[in-house]
């Protein structure tokens, strides 16, 4: 079997990203009420190990991941990449190389893409994109999860991204085709997605509309999305918010959406900065089931890529 790295949504197949989400509904249903830190019945990942490199802070995918493989009766080692010998100059490569030989599958938070994608190629185990520059697939597949359990059916939906053009929304639109939902993207026009990644979609058959207004964006969406103005690595905060403050979402521009119409948000937030506290905090919003959901996703994900 080919090496199954998890590193971009656009690069599995539509039946093996629906296979892990209806995987991760069933687990998720199997150990309702259970204690968060007793095994799934028949423990999957029983006697496997994944390493976890983080080269930015994280919280959600740190214990997400920690608890996942617990959960399938695994285990983890954890790392900051400052703290191993890639943070004074060995190559990404030879840790490649190095970690294939102990652990059996490697989840990376990186600065740079480039870098997953050298270690996917090199390594001999599973490469999983804990989030990039670029992308962030694994906040994607346990936002559908957090969707379907609250009712919306992915294939027709309407999303509206709302803001900066980043990683979390770059992997949102390499889910539009898989699952036949439609995206709108509202942004500045210095904050757009890549070209590539407008491509990608467009390529894969997804339907992506983009608009330099907030409120055109929403209109009549069934989901509505923000993330924060200021990702890990970005050096102009200030101009930042001064560009992005009209693309905050409050009540004004949730009526704009369908009724009912959920909000999203992958955390960490910024009240009165991205998201209003009445939105981020009143009743359509989805995000703490979000938060829960990148564990039970993620516990699907590694049984894909392990192949158990
Ligand atoms: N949403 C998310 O990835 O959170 P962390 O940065 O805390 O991992
Ligand atoms: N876009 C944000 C997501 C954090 C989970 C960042 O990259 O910092």
């Amino acid at each position: 079997m080919a090496i199954r790295h998890f590193t971009d949504i656009w690069k599995l197949q539509a039946e093996d990203l629906r296979g892990i989400l209806d995987q991760a509904h069933q687990m998720k249903a199997a150990r309702a009420g259970w204690p968060r830190g007793r095994p799934d019945a028949g423990a999957a990942l029983s006697g496997h190990s994944l390493a976890m490199l983080f080269e930015k802070n994280s919280t959600r995918t740190r214990f997400s991941f920690d608890m996942a493989m617990r959960q399938l009766g695994g285990e983890t080692l954890i790392a900051a990449a400052s703290e191993m010998q890639l943070g004074r100059g060995e190559s990404v490569e030879d840790t490649a190389r190095v970690l294939s030989r102990y652990v059996d599958a490697v989840m990376i938070r990186a600065n740079r893409h480039e870098d997953i994608e050298t270690f996917a190629e090199v390594a001999t185990i599973p490469v999983i994109n804990g989030l990039s520059d670029r992308s962030h697939p694994c906040q994607i597949m346990a936002d559908l999860l957090t969707l379907e359990e609250h009712g919306v059916t992915l294939k027709g939906a309407r999303l509206a991204w709302v803001g900066d053009g980043n990683n979390v929304c770059a992997s949102f639109m390499h889910a539009a085709a898989p699952f036949g939902f439609s995206l709108a993207v509202g942004t500045p026009t210095d904050y757009q997605p890549a070209d590539w990644d407008v491509d990608i979609i467009t390529h894969q058959g997804g339907q992506i509309e983009q608009f330099s207004s907030a409120e055109a964006a929403v209109d009549g969406a069934d989901v509505v999305i923000a993330d924060t103005f200021i990702s890990m690595g970005d050096a102009d905060a200030s101009q930042r918010l001064a560009d992005l403050g009209p693309f905050r979402v409050d009540e004004a521009l949730m009526a704009k959406a369908a009724p009912g119409a959920k909000f999203l948000h992958c955390l960490p937030a910024h009240r009165g900065e991205e998201v209003s506290a009445e939105v981020i905090d009143g009743p359509r919003s989805l995000v703490f089931d979000e938060a829960e959901n990148r564990l039970h996703a993620q516990k699907a994900v590694l049984r894909w890529c392990l192949g158990l």
